[in-house]
């Protein structure tokens, strides 16, 4: 027996937003039905802001739960706010679903993906990673290799035993597990590599220092009123300038400085240090 949130057995019990938009501007697919589940995801919009979202599935109660709590996240949000939703994000808003189940936030966000890859006309790949493709890896469960990818990087998974939770790949037959082991070993070598790469110019570490506040640190601190601003790199102090609720938030700067580091420590140079001006 699954130990599920108390979220999740209310979303799969009263699931919000079931049903068809029958003119919806966006619809958006994932899984399906010969896999064992699939969603179908309708938007709504007026401009570029999602003002309603509906869904259709057929799955267990992890994948309706997954998709109930996804509608109520993405209404309201710009297009550009909803892109930046994982399925981790699907997740941890339920309050966390068993490892065997991290494949419905999955589908969830693939959905969603879909959806908004009709509008932006675009696929989001960061630059330093391996190129993939959309070959499918796993014939059981009709799985690509970008999506395997996706998954690996935003869940931080390492085995195979993993990529199979999390995407259902090597959940069946088991003939495609090398090829998701070569996948895993490619990508954290190439981060390896990455981080054992010749240190960083001045001004290469402003732009990576400047690109990982924008994507990464900014979206995260909106989420709860506030936002940065990166101001100057002095050695390697860099100094950032909190606005909105972070600005006020004298209690919590401590904990903002901690995050940011954290994550610029992480991403960019394990020598920084943030203060804030
Ligand atoms: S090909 Fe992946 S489990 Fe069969």
């Amino acid at each position: 027996m699954w130990d599920y949130s108390e979220k999740v057995l209310d979303h799969y019990r009263n699931p919000r937003n079931v049903g068809k938009i029958d003119n919806a501007d966006l619809i958006g697919e994932a899984g399906s039905l010969a896999c064992g589940d699939s969603l179908k995801l309708y938007l709504k919009l007026d401009g570029n802001q999602i003002i309603d979202a509906k869904f259709q599935t057929f799955g267990c109660g992890s994948a309706v739960a997954s998709s109930s709590i996804l509608t109520e996240m993405i209404i309201g949000k710009t297009l550009d706010e909803a892109k930046k939703i994982t399925n981790k994000d699907i997740a941890d808003e339920l309050g966390g679903l068993p490892q065997e189940k991290m494949h419905c936030s999955v589908m969830g966000h693939e959905a969603l993906e879909d959806a908004l890859k009709k509008y932006y006309g675009e696929d989001i790949v960061e630059d330093n990673l391996p190129q993939t493709s959309d070959k499918i890896v796993c014939t059981c469960f009709n799985v690509t290799e970008n999506q395997i990818l996706e998954a690996i990087k935003v869940n931080n998974l390492k085995t195979v035993e993993e990529v199979t939770n999390y995407t259902k790949a090597g959940g069946a037959c088991g003939r495609c597990k090398g090829y998701i082991k070569d996948i895993i070993d490619t990508y954290w070598n190439s981060l390896n590599k990455e981080a054992n790469k010749e240190p960083l110019t001045s001004t290469q570490k402003i732009l990576k220092i400047s690109k990982v506040i924008e994507q990464q640190i900014s979206p995260e601190l909106q989420k709860d009123g506030g936002d940065i601003e990166f101001v100057d790199l002095d050695g390697n102090k860099v100094k950032v300038k909190l606005t909105g609720m972070c600005q006020g938030c004298k209690n919590s700067r401590m904990t903002i400085k901690t995050f940011v580091e954290s994550i610029l420590k992480d991403k960019v140079d394990s020598n920084l240090e943030v203060e804030q001006i």
